[in-house]
């Protein structure tokens, strides 16, 4: 029996990687916070939900134990970090206490669950694919904590990829540009979200650069290609002989984009960035 343990099953990436999951020969543990989100896994055929917040320790070791029994049968134990949320804003205006929330789920609340699962992984040569994101490989001003947060799950899916690889396990990361999700619905599309953490004073400050922000992410939603996507890139992480350690998943326009973002001097970066903000 094949098990792909999937956090923040309940919408978007997750939901969407899940099933294909389920539906190419894996045993699907579909992690979701809420129990109407875990009813709905209960009709699809060879997914189970499993209750987890990635944020709390109980709840992570309270899933363990709920599937314990099963990872000890298995064949093969993979692990896909998805759960994530994104915290915008400029560094100087964003509350620390919102800058923690975006690393306890998308840094810390990954290094939870791949502690928990890892033994289990490791004893079976199993896989971790860890979301990332292109936000990952290059920084957008005033996306300062989700792309730090998706920085630090490069260098960490790195150590853990050279780390256990001697064991015969493999971690990919999967790196997409604007994907269509719920996600753009829960505080990035909206104005006022953006600017409901400033002061007034900051508000005055950085008003114009977050409206036209605003526009962009606007623009990125509509322009955003299908969750498909992402769900193919997924199960080829999976099921490849050699899967890439990283696929950035997009437009063929992201991909160069992402080519030059590594190569062009940061200097010439900064004037476009400041273009586009003008
Ligand atoms: N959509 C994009 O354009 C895009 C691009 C690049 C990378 N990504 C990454 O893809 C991943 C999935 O995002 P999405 O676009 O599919 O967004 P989404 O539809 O909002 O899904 C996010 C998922 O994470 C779950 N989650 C949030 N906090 C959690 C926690 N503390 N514990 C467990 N689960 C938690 C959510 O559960 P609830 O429903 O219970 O809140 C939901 O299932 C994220 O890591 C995101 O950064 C997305």
């Amino acid at each position: 029996m094949k098990i792909a343990i999937v956090t923040g099953a309940s919408s978007g990436i997750g939901q969407a990687a899940a099933r294909r999951l389920a539906s190419s020969g894996f045993q699907v543990l579909a992690g979701v916070r809420k129990a109407a989100d875990a009813a709905a896994w209960e009709r699809v055929p060879s997914a189970t939900p499993l209750l987890i917040d990635v944020t709390l320790e109980d709840s992570v070791n309270a899933a363990l134990k709920k599937c314990r029994s099963r990872l000890e049968k298995a064949t093969e134990v993979h692990l896909v970090n998805n759960a994530g949320i994104a915290v915008a804003g400029p560094v100087e205006g964003v509350s620390l206490d919102k800058w923690k929330e975006q690393f306890e789920v998308n840094v810390f609340g990954l290094i939870r669950a791949t502690q928990a699962f890892l033994p289990f992984i490791r004893a079976t040569k199993g896989r971790v694919v860890n979301i990332s994101s292109v936000s990952g490989l290059a920084t957008s001003p005033y996306l300062g904590p989700y792309s730090a947060s998706k920085f630090a799950v490069e260098a960490i899916s790195d150590a853990l990829r050279r780390e256990i690889a001697q064991f015969g396990c493999r971690v990919v990361v999967v790196e997409p540009g604007p994907i269509d999700t719920p996600i753009w619905n829960k505080g990035l599309s909206k104005k006022d979200f953006l600017l409901s953490d400033l002061s007034d004073e900051l508000q005055k400050v950085y008003g114009h650069d977050l409206a036209t922000l605003h526009k962009a992410v606007e623009k990125s939603a509509r322009d955003a290609v299908p969750v498909g996507l992402v769900a193919d890139v997924v199960e080829k992480a999976l099921l490849a002989r050699r899967p890439r350690t990283r696929y950035i998943v997009g437009t063929r326009a992201l991909h160069a984009q992402m080519a030059a973002a590594r190569f062009a001097p940061d200097r010439l970066l900064d004037a476009l960035v400041a273009m586009e903000f003008r």
